[in-house]
């Protein structure tokens, strides 16, 4: 069972995960573990303030350290002693890493992660310098608020715990995680608006099937995406067939 512990101000925003589709699925029957934190229980006032204005000046309140180490300290004393070390503590942030496939299997692997949502402004930068051991972020462009951002990493990582989407073929073949973007997917009708579902999905040879989708996949892979092409698994017939459409062996 993987845990997830996540801090926010908005503990509500969760409720998506617990209540939908695979995920939800997940959560009720005890493959992973969502429990939210609301950061203002933390507040060292009676008012649960969670963010102050800036030293300096500037636009935008910032969170508080004080309800955030207290929130995270609490959290570490409720996981089993052996396991604290082996827990990240991640700060949503778009200052991060990039969310990746390798940080994905890092958390996956891990007995829990903690999440941290920052909010208005951004946190106080000692929350940075003595709290956490990851700041991610998913993507170039800026949120008003962690929370869909640990939603989107709790997503990733939920999908590599055993038995939430099924057997672990069911991972292993999508795009990214297999080292390449994954071949075209059809279902019925045979012919949708004159467009035909290729002959070979319907030929029951299995031998063409995977010959065809693999082809597919690298196809699609140096049309779209050439640079995974420089560290997916590829055997010798595969790199025979790219240098068939022209790829030099590497790409950047
Ligand atoms: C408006 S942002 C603060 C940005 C901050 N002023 C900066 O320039 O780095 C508020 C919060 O949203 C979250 N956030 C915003 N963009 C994000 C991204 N790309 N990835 C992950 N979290 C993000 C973080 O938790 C952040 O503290």
């Amino acid at each position: 069972m993987m845990r997830f512990t996540v801090l926010t101000l908005f503990p509500d925003a969760f409720r998506f995960i617990e209540e939908y589709s695979v995920l939800g699925r997940a959560v009720r029957s005890g493959l992973i573990a969502l429990e939210t934190v609301d950061i203002r229980d933390y507040a060292t006032d009676r008012h649960g303030t969670a963010d102050d204005y800036q030293f300096g000046g500037g636009p935008g309140m910032v969170m508080k350290p004080e309800p955030v180490f207290a929130a995270v300290e609490a959290t570490l004393a409720n996981i089993p002693a052996e396991d604290r070390s082996a827990t990240p503590v991640a700060l949503t942030s778009p200052q991060g890493d990039i969310l990746n496939q390798g940080t994905v299997n890092e958390f996956a692997r891990a007995p829990g992660v903690i999440l941290i949502c920052g909010h208005y402004a951004g946190v106080d930068e000692r929350i940075r310098e003595g709290l956490i051991t990851h700041e991610v972020s998913i993507g170039d462009y800026v949120l008003t608020g962690g929370e869909l951002a640990a939603m989107v990493i709790i997503d990733a990582v939920s999908r590599f715990v055993p038995e939430v989407v099924g057997s672990a073929e069911n991972v292993e073949h999508d795009s990214i995680t297999s080292g390449l973007l994954q071949h075209p997917l059809y279902t019925r009708p045979a012919d949708f608006r004159g467009t035909a579902v290729p002959e070979v999905l319907r030929s029951g040879n299995h031998a063409d099937i995977e010959r065809w989708r693999r082809r597919e996949s690298l196809e699609r892979t140096l049309r779209l995406r050439p640079d995974l092409l420089n560290t997916a698994p590829l055997t010798n017939s595969d790199r025979v067939f790219l240098a068939s459409l022209g790829w030099s062996g590497t790409s950047d």
